[in-house]
């Protein structure tokens, strides 16, 4: 590669070096202002290295011909697309594929993304995004895996695997790209695109891992984000891109930017184009989205000596090195096959693949008496807005998702109960009573019609449908675009419009289930008082309304647990179960001790804690055993518990242990994951589940940034969620 690359540069023109590190969009789904013009011309004159959102063989093919038969040097084009939680089969939204805790399940559905993707002409694919987060108000939470640092590590390393393969050349497999670099979803407030200011020690132990994860499994490129890190923001960060990228962590792949995150420098207060541009590439940029920033003034900086010929020879080769290894050189052509994106996409397998994923996402937060499973018998009413749109059903980033032919709930559930069911349904009230909020929660084809009569009518209405059920289905929550990009909230209740419909369904005395929708952790204090059951089903991609009928009328067992906390209000936001303790901790089981960290109108305990989630079947858990009281620092340590299913249904379980460093050089959380694993059991039977405890789950970011372990004692926690554990001790042994 060096060499082929060496003998491709020397006979580059700046121009043309300056042309690899343009990446446009031809015009398609974009989420920001500029969009290329030209393009046709600006591939043929070397100024384009690379083309997002432009999909299908035959157009990718004719781009590509223009660059490689067209351009001076032949240089081929990377085609890249936010192949987010699936290409055409949809999966559920990236939260709710954490949910599944499922590593396995995880890879495979990257696997299909990158397949289908793939065949249909595209290389490169900006995922995973790994950013933790610990404030639901932030839309993007969705996109992420949650607010854990070993969670989202795991599952970072699982959806690179995914995508990439074993080699990166052959043409089923896509480039990854970590993102954002980093620390965006800690944006202040919640608020999109906002400040971060963290100090090191929490950046290096709760914020950096997951993305150091997905490099370490072989991510080969990395997407700069738009947020301002401690005065410097991400994109123009040399600390970020160079200092800890490069030197630090070794990475050898590509640095693109955000979304015209470059041109965003100016607004942030750092210069004009030509200085933003400078700031960037120096900083470690290696690849320009959409802004044209470096296309139109590095030249000039370079003339004026402002940047150096080695600072574009830098990035322009971390370009051609990533076609190179997509293997572009050798054929570029190779993902342009009709055959394969006839064949390959939207396939029986795929599809079950997505039921399955979707089915195992889902979160039973409550399900009191065992309202669930449902009878596959008598009349279900299905109410609610979230009823009988398809649309909403991929969830959030899902581009390519076909609308059109996406199920609503209650085709899904006709088509799979048949005639075993009457199923009435009625849309009961507006996704919120404000058009414009509906509006700007609904873009992208992601309708849902509204009625314009007084909102007292339309539930009156769905009232009397229900009148006719045996059970009511309240399908209500989040339409999918009111969480992902700009979509940040500073209510996270079920909409006003919608809860006054619950309450009026919760009153007419029939069993209620609550099918909630959501791209995040949302507030649901009266509903878990007043409604028997609650099943989360997030956005379960292409076969959510099919997983939810599985899951409702007990085909599938539910065993998502919650990757994220689900707070009481949002005043308890930023909230997460790896909290330090304080200096004034509230003391156990207390609702408020004056001079305590509390507060005066609401319990310190979250509605559904880290890692929570209910199955129809029960699992009781023996004694937590240590095989030893004490260990030194190359011995380890084993954990045992015994788990038994002793309910009425097969069911899997996620068992999760937890660590606490008791005493050490600086304060550590109450309890951080370090291993879970997810069995499954035969109603009646019960198995012994082990983890091994060694020196590096012990070990820290000290002060000094050192990763080291610290002789003392340490708690374990095992259990079914963060809240409900068992513990013991152990000692580690200088
Ligand atoms: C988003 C990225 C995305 C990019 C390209 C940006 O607005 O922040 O996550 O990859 O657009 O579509």
């Amino acid at each position: 590669m060096d060499a082929f690359i060496d003998g491709l540069m020397s006979k580059m023109t700046i121009e043309e070096k300056i042309g690899q590190l343009n990446l446009v969009t031809a015009g398609e789904a974009t989420t920001g202002s500029v969009v290329s013009t030209d393009v046709e011309s600006k591939i043929k004159a070397g100024n384009i290295g690379g083309i997002f959102s432009m999909t299908s063989p035959a157009r990718i093919r004719k781009a590509q011909e223009l660059a490689v038969k067209e351009s001076r040097l032949k240089i081929p084009i990377i085609f890249g697309m936010d192949v987010i939680h699936g290409y055409k089969t949809i999966f559920p939204i990236p939260l709710g594929l954490a949910a599944t805790w499922d590593m396995p399940l995880i890879q495979k559905t990257a696997r299909v993304a990158a397949v289908e993707a793939s065949a249909d002409g595209l290389n490169w694919t900006f995922s995973p995004m790994v950013d933790i987060s610990r404030d639901a108000r932030w839309g993007r939470i969705s996109e992420g895996s949650g607010e854990d640092t070993y969670l989202s590590s795991r599952i970072a390393r699982e959806m690179v695997i995914g995508y990439q393969g074993d080699d990166l050349s052959k043409n089923n497999t896509l480039m990854a790209c970590v993102k954002h670099f980093a620390l965006y979803g800690a944006a202040e407030s919640g608020r999109d695109y906002n400040t971060t200011d963290m100090s090191l020690h929490r950046m290096y132990n709760e914020y950096l891992p997951p993305y150091k994860a997905a490099l370490d499994a072989g991510a080969m490129s990395v997407m700069t984000s738009f947020n301002d890190i401690n005065g410097v923001p991400a994109s123009a960060n040399h600390w970020l891109l160079t200092d800890l990228l490069r030197k630090d962590w070794k990475f050898n792949g590509l640095v693109v930017t955000d979304y015209t995150a470059v041109n965003e420098l100016i607004d942030h207060g750092l210069g004009d184009l030509q200085k933003v541009s400078e700031l960037s590439l120096k900083a470690g940029v290696d690849m320009d989205m959409v802004g044209e920033g470096f296309l139109t003034t590095l030249k000039k900086s370079l003339d004026e000596g402002k940047v150096s010929e080695d600072d574009i020879n830098r990035a322009c080769r971390f370009v051609l090195e990533a076609k190179y290894r997509l293997g572009l050189f050798e054929d570029p052509f190779k993902y342009c096959n009709e055959d394969r994106a006839k064949k390959e996409i939207l396939t029986v397998e795929h599809l079950k693949l997505a039921r399955e994923a979707a089915g195992k996402s889902f979160v039973l937060l409550k399900n009191e008496n065992n309202s669930l499973p449902l009878k596959k018998q008598g009349t279900v009413a299905v109410i609610g807005p979230l009823a009988n749109t398809g649309a909403n059903m991929p969830g959030t980033w899902s581009v390519s998702a076909d609308l059109n032919n996406t199920q609503s709930l209650v085709e899904a559930m006709r088509s799979v109960l048949g005639n075993k069911v009457n199923i009435v349904t009625h849309l009961g009230a507006n996704l919120t009573d404000d058009p414009a909020l509906q509006e700007r929660s609904t873009m992208f084809g992601r309708t849902i019609p509204r009625d314009d009569r007084a909102p007292e009518e339309i539930i009156a209405d769905a009232v009397k449908v229900s009148q006719e059920a045996d059970v009511i289905i309240a399908a209500l929550g989040e339409s999918s675009e009111m969480s992902g990009e700009s979509s940040s909230r500073t209510d996270l209740n079920i909409p006003e419009s919608q809860k006054r419909l619950l309450e009026a369904l919760v009153k007419t005395g029939k069993p209620v289930v609550l099918v909630l929708f959501a791209g995040r952790p949302m507030t649901l204090t009266w509903e878990n008082e007043h409604v028997p059951a609650i099943l989360n089903v997030w956005f379960g991609g292409t076969e959510t309304g099919k997983a939810v009928a599985d899951v409702l009328f007990g085909d599938v067992n539910p065993s998502g647990k919650l990757p994220a906390t689900f707070p009481q209000n949002v005043g308890q936001l930023p909230m997460y179960y790896s909290q330090k303790n304080t200096g004034r901790p509230l003391a156990k089981d207390a609702w408020f001790q004056k001079f305590r960290s509390n507060y005066l109108d609401v319990n310190n305990e979250p509605l559904y804690p880290f890692g929570y989630g209910l199955s129809y079947t029960n699992f009781e858990y023996g004694a937590i055993k240590l095989d030893k009281s004490s260990i030194s620092k190359t011995d380890q340590i084993k954990v045992t518990v015994s788990v038994k299913n002793n309910g009425n249904f097969d069911g899997e379980e996620v068992v999760q242990l937890y660590l606490q460093d008791l005493v050490g050089s600086q304060t550590r959380p109450v309890k951080e994951l370090k291993g879970f694993q997810k069995i499954f059991l035969e109603k009646g039977k019960s198995k012994e589940v082990e983890f091994i405890l060694k020196d590096e789950d012990l070990r820290f970011y000290n002060q000094k940034l050192e990763f080291v372990s610290e002789p003392g004692k340490f708690k374990v926690y095992v259990g079914t969620n963060s809240r409900d554990v068992q513990e013991a001790e152990f000692e580690l042994m200088d």
